[in-house]
């Protein structure tokens, strides 16, 4: 436990931060390079808990992955070479590890276990186990698989037509990676687009895959090589500073790096919405992923209305867009969002609380939250959940309360962001 207390402080931020690496991009860069044939350069890798996991999951299966600060170096004889870990896997914090490597593990000759802590060991994990079982794979867990601990006994899969019945990235990842390995074609189908970082990767990696609206399709048909992957900054880790800089007075940022696909800029649009002085400075790309500089400073901002297809595209902003609508005049809904019920932690219920501990004025729904300002937040003692989200939520929440913020444990920052407090700091 790392119990931690902010004084307040209300002091403008100014300069710049580079953002840390991406971390759905540097979880699927891992396990593209490994299951690639070749060498696989990752550079501006985020090193933090969960995408570690990645790497360790690898490293037990045979992959040699060199890590130096941000930079991995895979050397990998390609999917076919991979070997049983003679251990259980630990997954830890992460969902993405275990819902990815999942669809992976389906379709190779071995038999691997995996478990994670408390908290993932409560997610559902049947959304990915329903499908990879109609691909033909053998798994078993708690709860007729739908939780950790689960065992899966790898054998020869085919392909499906899915059409997915969640807004889940990490569902379609599963299912594209199993397609990889199965026999004909395994097509996805997404009624509303999610983050499409798998879809890109796949591509820079040479697989078989084509794009037809909403629908993906991949096959087994070409090996996998190993290539040069950069890791634009993580959108949902700059979004803590791009709150804070439209809501601490007098500030303004600069935030350098950052990723702007535009399957994760829902953050973007609702600052734009909102009023905020946000601007989008200069924009390249790598590896068919956006990123460039954003600024951002205070100014006065407008309640709104968040929901239907912008919601897959902030998933994981949304505790710090329930801060930024607490700062908002007048009435912020956030609709169709359910899927935070079953993040590191029941995050409608935890916003809440936090928020209103700080003398917020919200109220959760099933789906969402209502959020009326403009209210000035007070100290007080809040939870982190253990999940690093609301965490550095209340640490940013922090910068305008009148009086000090106890936060109960901010060790859970490390899954995402191992130098966030440093970061502010270099701004405060
Ligand atoms: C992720 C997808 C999202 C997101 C998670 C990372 C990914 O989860 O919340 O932090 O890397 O694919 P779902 O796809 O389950 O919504």
């Amino acid at each position: 436990m790392s119990e931690c207390t902010l004084q307040q402080s209300n002091n403008p931020l100014s300069g710049e931060i580079l953002v840390p690496g991406d971390k759905s991009i540097s979880h699927r860069a891992v396990i593209f390079g490994s299951l690639a044939n070749g060498i696989t350069k990752i550079t501006h890798f985020l090193d933090g808990e969960d995408c570690m996991r990645t790497v360790e999951a690898f490293r037990e299966m045979g992959v040699s992955i060199d890590v130096h600060d941000t930079t991995l170096i895979i050397k990998s004889k390609g999917v076919k070479r991979l070997v049983e870990p003679d251990q259980p896997l630990d997954f830890g914090n992460s969902g993405t590890t275990t819902r990815l490597m999942l669809g992976i593990l389906a379709g190779l000759p071995f038999f691997t276990t995996i478990y994670g802590d408390a908290s993932l060991s409560k997610r559902p994990m049947d959304r990915v186990v329903n499908p990879l079982r109609q691909m033909g794979a053998i798994i078993d867990g708690r709860f007729n698989g739908s939780l950790l601990p689960i065992a899966v006994r790898g054998t020869a899969i085919k392909g499906i037509n899915y059409t997915l019945p969640v807004k889940s990235a990490q569902v379609k990842s599963a299912i594209l990676l199993a397609g990889l390995l199965a026999e004909g074609e395994t097509k996805v189908t997404e009624p509303i687009p999610t983050r499409n970082h798998t879809e890109n990767m796949l591509k820079a990696f040479g697989a078989d895959l084509t794009i037809d609206g909403n629908t993906i399709t991949v096959t087994n048909k070409s090996d996998l090589t190993g290539t040069d992957v950069h890791v634009p900054g993580d959108i949902s880790s700059a979004a803590f500073f791009l709150v804070a800089g439209a809501i601490v007075p007098g500030s303004e940022i600069l935030l350098k790096n950052v990723g702007l696909n535009p399957s994760r800029t829902g953050i973007i649009e609702v600052l734009n919405r909102m009023g905020a002085k946000i601007q989008i400075v200069t924009e390249h790309s790598t590896s068919g992923e956006a990123f460039g500089n954003v600024r951002i400073a205070h100014g006065s901002l407008k309640g709104i209305t968040i929901e239907g297809e912008i919601i897959p595209r902030l998933i994981d902003e949304i505790p710090v867009i329930a801060l930024l609508a607490t700062q908002a005049e007048g009435t912020t809904v956030i609709r169709n969002a359910e899927e935070l019920r079953v993040k590191e932690t029941d995050r409608i219920t935890a916003i809440v609380d936090v928020l209103s501990t700080l003398g917020a004025d919200i109220t959760a729904t099933e789906d969402g939250l209502i959020i009326k300002g403009q209210t000035p937040l007070k100290g007080g003692k809040i939870a982190s959940y253990d999940d690093h989200r609301i965490a550095m939520m209340g640490v940013i929440a922090s910068l305008i309360t009148d009086g000090e913020v106890t936060i109960d444990d901010t060790s859970c920052i490390a899954i995402s962001y191992p130098n966030f407090f440093k970061d502010l700091e270099s701004i405060s």
